[in-house]
């Protein structure tokens, strides 16, 4: 299977993915955690995301379209991969198209994951990510066990910099202009299974693998 997950900031394509990915296996790629990994670790990507990263904004397609086209060549995405935040805009759409074209490959499916920018505002803001895994909760909808403790390894739950309510504002307004239109891009092609994303975690959940699920019958 490979797929897109598409949808506004905080339409819950990471949640989503945990669960797709513990379903069907593939391998979960997400342009936000290699980016984020990248800052982490100073290299000379992350030094240049930073600045993008902490305004809201997208990080340059050139840099990213490389880091992702590099990470899907390794051996865990030869069965198939989840993509989550790429691509974001036309430049990048079309970059993945030929890179997938130059292996006899292409997309099966793109999720769209449909949500009102007003609900992904409180979902952003009542987000916790774990410091040390990346394990996603909400001290509203999706709480750990422990108040501040990732179930999954103990580590610190953190607000992520780029939830602070301004900037997420800036995110919502980048992804109307600069990546919306992957909605049409998508349908012309045939490609696009759209899924209600405002309902609960676990329907949410459920309709992405019914979808995927349908996909695979499909083919
Ligand atoms: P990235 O990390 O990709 O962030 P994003 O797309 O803004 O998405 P989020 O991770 O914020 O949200 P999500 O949809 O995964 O929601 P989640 O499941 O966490 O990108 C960060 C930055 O990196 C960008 O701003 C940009 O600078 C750069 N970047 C990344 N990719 C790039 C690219 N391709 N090109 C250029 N730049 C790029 O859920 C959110 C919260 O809601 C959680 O608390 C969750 O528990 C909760 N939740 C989820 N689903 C539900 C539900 N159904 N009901 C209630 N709560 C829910």
């Amino acid at each position: 299977m490979r797929l897109v997950l598409l949808g506004l900031p905080g339409a819950g394509k990471g949640t989503v993915a945990e669960t797709l990915v513990a379903t069907y296996g593939a391998a979960h790629v997400s342009s936000g955690d290699l980016l984020r990994a990248a800052v982490a670790d100073g290299t000379d990507l992350g030094v240049k995301a930073k600045a993008f990263m902490d305004a809201g904004d997208l990080v340059p397609d050139d840099l990213v379209v490389a880091m992702v086209v590099e990470r899907l060549a390794a051996d865990d995405c030869r069965a198939g991969f989840l993509l989550d935040g790429f691509p974001r805009t036309e430049v990048q759409a079309e970059a993945l198209d030929a890179a997938l074209a130059e292996h006899d490959a292409s997309l099966d499916g793109v999720l769209y994951l449909a949500v009102d920018a007003e609900v992904v505002i409180g979902r952003l803001t009542a987000r916790r990510t774990c410091a040390d895994c990346g394990r996603v909760y909400n001290v509203v909808t999706l709480k750990p066990a422990v108040e501040g403790v990732c179930d999954a390894c103990s580590g610190r739950l953190i607000v992520r910099p780029d939830d602070e309510p301004e900037t997420v504002r800036q995110r919502i307004e980048v992804y109307g202009r600069q990546t919306m239109s992957l909605v049409t891009y998508y349908d012309d092609r045939g490609l696009l299974i759209r899924v209600d994303a405002d309902t609960t975690v676990d329907a949410v959940r459920s309709a992405a693998v019914a979808a995927v699920a349908g996909l695979a019958s499909a083919g």
